[in-house]
């Protein structure tokens, strides 16, 4: 077993710490599906999984792999992050167990469909307000292909002004690495 982990391992390191049975998750940019299995095996029967994509394509190959699996605790949601809030503040006394956001293109498909940095931040603060004390929500950030680097940037500008008192800010990656390497970045919400 390395002693290192990759950052995908990581990422799912993270969200195995932040995430327990029965709570409501957010799988911020579903494509193929594999983090929203992921969160939902960690959420279990009576938890929830809401994943998001603005992709049909991406809806279509997570909700086959949902049928497949007989899963029942995953809300697909056709529409962008950004609008997190309309699906949160619809349910009463709501918090978030923890979230994920795999950030640049849907591998195999059109590369200009991207996360962009203002849509992303307006998610992340919105799910800042609905997050639950010491969890986490944790950001692969692919940022080598063209329009990356700008959202890479809003994201680190952001991220390094929060405030310590209220967030732990971490950055996992491999500085040796090259061609731009995806690395996370992960905040903790220190206070309710
Ligand atoms: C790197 S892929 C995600 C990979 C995915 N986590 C998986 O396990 O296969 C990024 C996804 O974000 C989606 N996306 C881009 N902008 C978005 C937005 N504003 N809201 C939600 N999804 C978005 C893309 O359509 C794409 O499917």
């Amino acid at each position: 077993m390395p002693m290192v982990k990759s950052v995908l391992k990581f990422a799912h390191h993270l969200l195995e710490e932040s995430v327990e049975l029965g709570d409501l998750v957010i799988d911020a940019t579903c494509g193929n599906g594999h983090d929203s299995l992921f969160l939902s095996d960690l959420v279990g029967e009576n938890g929830r999984v809401l994943s998001f994509d603005i992709q049909e394509q991406a809806i279509q190959t997570t909700k086959q792999k949902l049928i497949q699996d007989e899963r029942t605790n995953v809300t697909l949601i056709h529409d962008s992050h950004e609008n997190l809030n309309e699906y949160l503040s619809i349910q009463k006394n709501v918090e978030v167990g923890g979230a994920i956001f795999n950030l640049g293109y849907l591998p195999r498909s059109d590369k200009k469909v991207i996360t962009k940095g203002d849509s992303t931040l307006k998610a992340i603060q919105i799910l800042l307000k609905y997050l639950r004390k010491d969890r986490l929500i944790v950001l692969v950030v692919y940022h080598g292909h063209e329009g990356g680097k700008e959202e890479k940037e809003m994201l680190l500008k952001y991220l390094l002004e929060l405030d310590q008192k209220k967030y732990n800010v971490l950055r996992y990656g491999f500085i040796n690495q090259k061609n731009n390497p995806p690395f996370i970045l992960a905040i903790q919400k220190k206070q309710d």
